[in-house]
C-alpha cells in the first residue's frame, strides 16, 4: 500500500517535471541566430560619451564604432551604454558588434532635422516612401554588415519622432522621414531586450537582409503618430520576430518587398518569416502582409497574436501595378478585442511611386490559411476584395469565431469580391465564395 502510494507520487512528480520541461522548451527564434556574448567590451564613456541628456554624443558614437571596426578583435566587441541619456545624431553600426544598452540607458536622437543626412532611395522603392528623391538616413543605420546585435537590459532607443510627425502633418517634409533602426544588405542580426520609443517613421526595418531575429522588444509610439510601423521585414529572408509588445500608430508587423515597377525589377522577395507571441494595439493592422509586395512574399507563419483596440486584426494588402506573388501565408491562434475589421484581404490598397507603374502588373494572392481566430467587439469580421483580372484563390479559413457588433452603418459580416477558397467552423457564417 505505502509502496504503491510512493510509486504513484513518484510518477506524478515525474509527469509534472516533464510538463515543466516541455513548457520550458517553448519554440523560439534562437536557432536562427544564436545569441553570443562578446568578451571585449568598450564603453561609450571611454570615448567621451556623457549621458546628461544635453551633450551631443555623435563623435563618441562614431569614434567608438570606428574603433570596433578597426581593432577587429576576435569575437567582436561590445559597446556598452551605461545608464543615462545619450543624445546623438544618427550613426552607423559595424560588423561583429553588440550595442548593449544597460538598464536605464537611453540613446536619444537629436531634433536637428535641418542637418539630418540623406541617403539614396532603396532600389526596390525607386524613391523615398513618402517623398520623391532620397530619404533621411535612419537614426541607427547599417549597410552590408554581419553579426550585429542590439540588446541589453531593456534600455531605450528614443527617436524623438514628434518633430517629424509634425512636419508630416504640416506637409513641410522635403524627404522621407528616418526609420529608427534600418539594416540593409546585412545578415546574422539580433535585436532583443530593447525599448523602441517614438520613431520618426517605421521602427525596425531590415531590408535585403537574411537571418534576422527580433525578440523581447517593446515598441511604443502614440496611436496617432503617422506611419510608425513596428517591425517591417522587407525583401528579407529568415526573419523571426517573437515575444514583443508593440503599440504604435501603424501596422505592428508588416512584411514587405518593394514598390511597383521598382520592386518588380529589383525582384527581391521576402520569405520564411516567422512572427509569434506578439501583443499590441494600433489603429491599423496587427499582422500585415504588404502593401508593398512587388518582389513577392512567401512562407509566412504568424501565430499566437493578441490584439486590443485594433483597426484590422490581419491584413493582406496589395494593389494593381504591384505585381508580385503573395503565397503560403498562415496565420493562427489570434485573439482580437475591439477592431473595425477582423480579417481583411485587399487588392486596392496603397499608393503608387509615380505614373510609370504598369497597370497590367497584377499581383497574385494564393494559399492563405487563417485559422483559430477568436475576437470580440468586431465591427466587420471579414472584408475580402480581390482583383477582377487576378482573383485571389486558395483562401482557407478554419475555426474562426468573431463576435460581430455592427456599428452605426452596419455592413454584412463578410463581404467577398473576386476571391475563392474554403472554410470550416466559421462564425458568423462566411460569404458563399468561401463555402465550396
Ligand atoms: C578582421 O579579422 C578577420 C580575421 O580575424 C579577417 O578575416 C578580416 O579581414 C578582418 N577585417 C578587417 C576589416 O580588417
Ligand atoms: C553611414 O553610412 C551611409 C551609407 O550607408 C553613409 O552615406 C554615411 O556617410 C555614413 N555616415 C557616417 C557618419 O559615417
Ligand atoms: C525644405 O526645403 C525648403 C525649401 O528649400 C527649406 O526652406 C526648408 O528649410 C527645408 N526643410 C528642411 C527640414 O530641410
Ligand atoms: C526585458 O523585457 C523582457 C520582455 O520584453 C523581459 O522578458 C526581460 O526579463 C526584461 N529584462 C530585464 C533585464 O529587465
Ligand atoms: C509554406 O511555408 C512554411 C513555413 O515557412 C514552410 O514550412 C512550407 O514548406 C511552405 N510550403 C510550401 C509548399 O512551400
Ligand atoms: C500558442 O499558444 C498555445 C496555447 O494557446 C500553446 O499551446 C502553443 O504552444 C503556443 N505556440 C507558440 C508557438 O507559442
Amino acid at each position: 500500500m505505502t509502496m504503491l502510494r510512493l510509486l504513484t507520487s513518484v510518477l506524478l512528480l515525474l509527469s509534472a517535471a516533464a510538463a515543466i520541461g516541455s513548457r520550458a522548451e517553448e519554440v523560439t527564434c534562437s536557432g536562427i541566430v544564436p545569441m553570443k556574448y562578446r568578451r571585449n567590451t568598450i564603453s561609450i564613456t571611454d570615448f567621451g560619451g556623457v549621458g546628461d541628456g544635453r551633450t551631443v554624443n555623435s563623435n563618441a558614437f562614431r569614434k567608438a564604432i570606428y574603433s570596433i571596426q578597426h581593432l577587429n578583435r576576435t569575437g567582436g566587441t561590445r559597446l556598452y551604454i551605461p545608464p543615462g541619456v545619450y543624445l546623438t545624431e544618427s550613426f552607423n553600426l559595424t560588423s561583429h558588434m553588440t550595442l548593449f544598452l544597460a538598464k536605464g540607458a537611453v540613446i536619444k536622437a537629436t531634433r536637428d532635422t535641418l542637418n539630418w543626412p540623406l541617403i539614396d532611395p532603396l532600389p526596390s522603392y525607386g524613391r523615398g516612401r513618402e517623398r520623391p528623391g532620397g530619404r533621411y538616413i535612419s537614426f541607427i543605420h547599417g549597410d552590408g554588415l554581419e553579426d550585429v546585435i542590439i540588446t541589453g537590459e531593456n534600455g531605450t532607443i528614443d527617436g524623438q519622432g514628434d518633430i517629424w510627425w509634425n512636419m508630416w502633418r504640416q506637409r513641410t517634409l522635403n524627404f522621407t522621414r528616418p526609420n529608427l533602426v534600418e539594416l540593409m544588405n546585412s545578415r546574422d542580426v539580433i535585436i532583443s531586450n530593447v525599448v523602441f520609443q517614438n520613431s520618426p517613421f517605421w521602427n525596425i526595418h531590415p531590408v535585403y537582409c537574411s537571418n534576422v531575429v527580433v525578440r523581447k522588444v517593446t515598441i511604443i509610439a502614440p496611436l496617432d503618430s503617422p506611419n510608425t510601423d513596428g517591425v517591417d521585414p522587407d525583401s528579407s529572408s529568415n526573419v523571426c520576430i517573437e515575444d514583443a509588445y508593440i503599440s504604435v500608430g501603424d501596422d505592428l508587423v508588416a512584411v514587405k518587398s518593394g514598390w511597383d515597377e521598382y520592386g518588380i525589377s529589383y525582384g527581391r522577395p521576402s520569405s520564411d518569416i516567422t512572427i509569434r507571441r506578439i501583443t499590441g494595439s494600433s489603429p491599423f493592422a496587427g499582422i500585415a502582409v504588404g502593401s508593398e509586395s512587388s518582389g513577392g512574399i512567401e512562407n509566412v507563419v504568424a501565430e499566437n497574436i493578441t490584439l486590443y483596440k485594433m483597426g484590422v486584426g490581419i491584413h493582406i494588402k496589395t494593389n494593381t501595378g504591384r505585381g508580385g506573388i503573395i503565397k503560403n501565408i498562415t496565420v493562427s491562434n489570434v485573439y482580437i478585442e475591439n477592431a473595425r475589421k477582423g480579417i481583411k484581404i485587399s487588392g486596392n490598397v496603397g499608393d503608387h511611386p509615380d505614373d510609370n507603374y504598369n497597370p497590367n502588373a497584377l499581383p497574385v494572392v494564393k494559399e492563405i490559411t487563417i485559422k483559430d481566430v477568436s475576437g470580440v467587439k468586431i465591427l466587420q469580421p471579414g472584408l475580402m476584395q480581390g482583383i477582377k483580372k487576378s482573383p485571389f484563390t486558395g483562401i482557407y479559413l478554419s475555426n474562426i469565431n468573431l463576435e460581430w457588433v455592427p456599428g452605426p452603418r452596419p455592413s454584412a459580416p463578410w463581404t467577398c469580391i473576386d476571391v475563392s477558397g474554403d472554410s470550416t467552423k466559421v462564425s458568423p457564417s462566411p460569404c458563399s465564395e468561401l463555402l465550396t
